[in-house]
C-alpha cells in the first residue's frame, strides 16, 4: 500500500492517512462565525478521505483577521459555529486541525475578488494594524502600522490560549499556530519586519521568543493529548530576510517548548520575495525533509504536491505529513483519486459506505459511474514537464507578484 494511506499518530491522535486539506481562508465569515459554508466545505472534504482537516487561518482577536469576513475564536459566541463542522468530520472519519493566527502588517484588507489589497484605518471595514516594528508590509499593504508595545505583546499571548481553550470545546483536536505568510509570528522571526531593539528583536532567540511564549500560553491551557504544531515562514526567499539556517535553530528552541511537528513553509514578509520554489512540483519539500533531518521532529508542507507520485514520493522521502491546498478546492475527493493512482487495494473504503459501497459493488459499466479509471499519463514526467513550463513560461515578475499575493 502506498505509504501516504498509512495511520499517523502524534500524540494522542491517530489519522487514517497522511493526507491533510491545508488551512484556507475562505472570506464567508459573518463577525468570525462559522456557518452552512463552513459546514459544506469541510464535510465535503471528509467524505472524500482527508485524514487531518483545516478550516482557514482562525483570528484569535479581531484585528487579526485579514478581512472583516475571515473566521475567529476570540469571542465564545463563535464556539458553536466551528463545532458543528468539527462534528462533521469526526462523523466522516477526519480528525479536525485549527489555525490560531494574528494576521499583524498584512490585516484591514479587502477579499482577494475585491483586489486583496489593505484598507485604511478609516474605511468602514478597516483598522491600523499592529506589527514588530511600524513598517508597512509594503505594495499592496502600504498603510502606517503600529509597533507593538510588549504589554501588548504579552495581550496576544494571553488571546492566543483563550483562544486554544474555545478551540478545544469547539472539538478540535490539533492545534497549529500560523507564523507564516508574513502575519504576525511570521513577521516577528523575519529580520525584514522585525527591527526591535529590546528582547522581541534582534537576535534569533530574541526574534523566536513572541513564538516560545506563545507555544507556551497554548500547552499550558490544552490537554496533553492535542498535538501543537506550528507553520513557520522558515525561508524568506529574499537576501535580507530569514534563512533555512536560522528557521533550523528556530524549530529547535520551539521544539524545546512543547512543539510537536513542523509544518514548512515561506516568510512572505515582503513583496520583493523570490516566489520561485513555490512555483515548482514539491517547491519546498527539501527545506521541509532538511527540518526533519536536522531537528528531528515531525514535519509537513505544501506547495504543489498535488500529482499523486509526488505526494507519495514525499512520504517515502520522510516526509510525515503532505498538506494540500488548491487540489482539496479542485477535488473534495482527492484521497480517492490519489488512491486509484498509486493502486491502493480499495479506495472507495476511504468515503463513507453510504456512497462506498455502490461504488464497490454495484459498477455496472464501471467508467461510466463518474470516477475516471486511473490514468496512463507518466505522473512523474508530467511532474517534470511542468516544472519546466513554470520555469520557463512564466516572466519572472510575475510569477513573484502572483505568489506574493496570492499566500494566507
Ligand atoms: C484560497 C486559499 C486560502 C489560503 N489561506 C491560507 C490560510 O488561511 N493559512 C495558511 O497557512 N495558508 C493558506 N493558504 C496557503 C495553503 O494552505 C497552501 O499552503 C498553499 O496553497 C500551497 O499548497 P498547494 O500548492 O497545495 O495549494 C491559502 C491558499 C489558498 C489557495
Amino acid at each position: 500500500m502506498a505509504l501516504l494511506f498509512s495511520p499517523f499518530t502524534l500524540k494522542g491522535v491517530t489519522l487514517r492517512n497522511r493526507i491533510v486539506m491545508s488551512p484556507m481562508t475562505m472570506y464567508r465569515s459573518v463577525d468570525g462565525h462559522a456557518n452552512d459554508f463552513h459546514v459544506m466545505h469541510m464535510g465535503a472534504r471528509a467524505a472524500g478521505g482527508f485524514g487531518l482537516l483545516f478550516p482557514e487561518q482562525i483570528a484569535i482577536t479581531p484585528d487579526g483577521r485579514t478581512t472583516v469576513h475571515c473566521g475567529g475564536l476570540y469571542d465564545d459566541s463563535q464556539i458553536a459555529g466551528w463545532k458543528r463542522t468539527t462534528d462533521l468530520v469526526k462523523a466522516m472519519g477526519g480528525v479536525s486541525a485549527i489555525q490560531l493566527g494574528h494576521t499583524g502588517r498584512k490585516g484591514s484588507a479587502v477579499a482577494p475578488w475585491e483586489g486583496g489589497h489593505q484598507i485604511s484605518a478609516d474605511h468602514p471595514e478597516g483598522w491600523t494594524c499592529k506589527a514588530p516594528s511600524a513598517v508597512p508590509h509594503g505594495a499592496d499593504h502600504p498603510h502606517p502600522v503600529d509597533e507593538l508595545t510588549v504589554e501588548e505583546i504579552k495581550g496576544i499571548h494571553e488571546a492566543y490560549a483563550a483562544a486554544a481553550v474555545r478551540a478545544v470545546e469547539a472539538g478540535y483536536e490539533w492545534i497549529e499556530m500560523h507564523y507564516a505568510h508574513g502575519y504576525l509570528g511570521a513577521s516577528f522571526f523575519s529580520p525584514i519586519a522585525n527591527q526591535r531593539t529590546d528582547s522581541y528583536g534582534g537576535s534569533l532567540e530574541n526574534r523566536v521568543r513572541f513564538h516560545t511564549e506563545a507555544l507556551d500560553a497554548v500547552r499550558s491551557v490544552i490537554p496533553e493529548r492535542i498535538p501543537l504544531t506550528m507553520r513557520l515562514g522558515a525561508d524568506d526567499l529574499h537576501p535580507a530576510g530569514a534563512t533555512m539556517d536560522e528557521a533550523v535553530a528556530a524549530i529547535s528552541l520551539m521544539k524545546e517548548h512543547g512543539l510537536d511537528m513542523a509544518d514548512v513553509s515561506a516568510g512572505f514578509n515582503t513583496p520583493e520575495m523570490d516566489g520561485t520554489p513555490l512555483g515548482q512540483p514539491m517547491g519546498f519539500l527539501s527545506r521541509a525533509l532538511r527540518v526533519k533531518r536536522e531537528v528531528g521532529i515531525p514535519v509537513g508542507v505544501s506547495w504543489n504536491l498535488g500529482v499523486p507520485a509526488n505526494a507519495e514520493r514525499a512520504v517515502s522521502e520522510g516526509l510525515d505529513l503532505v498538506f494540500l491546498g488548491r487540489p482539496a478546492l479542485a477535488n473534495p475527493h482527492w484521497p480517492v483519486w490519489a488512491a486509484r493512482e498509486l493502486g491502493h487495494e480499495s479506495p472507495f473504503d476511504l468515503v463513507p459506505e453510504d456512497y462506498g459501497w455502490w461504488l464497490k459493488n454495484f459498477r455496472g459499466h464501471a467508467p461510466s459511474i463518474g470516477w475516471p479509471e486511473p490514468s496512463t499519463i507518466d505522473l512523474d514526467a508530467s511532474a517534470e514537464s511542468s516544472a519546466q513550463s513554470t520555469a520557463a513560461g512564466v516572466p519572472q515578475q510575475a510569477r513573484h507578484q502572483s505568489t506574493a499575493t496570492a499566500a494566507h
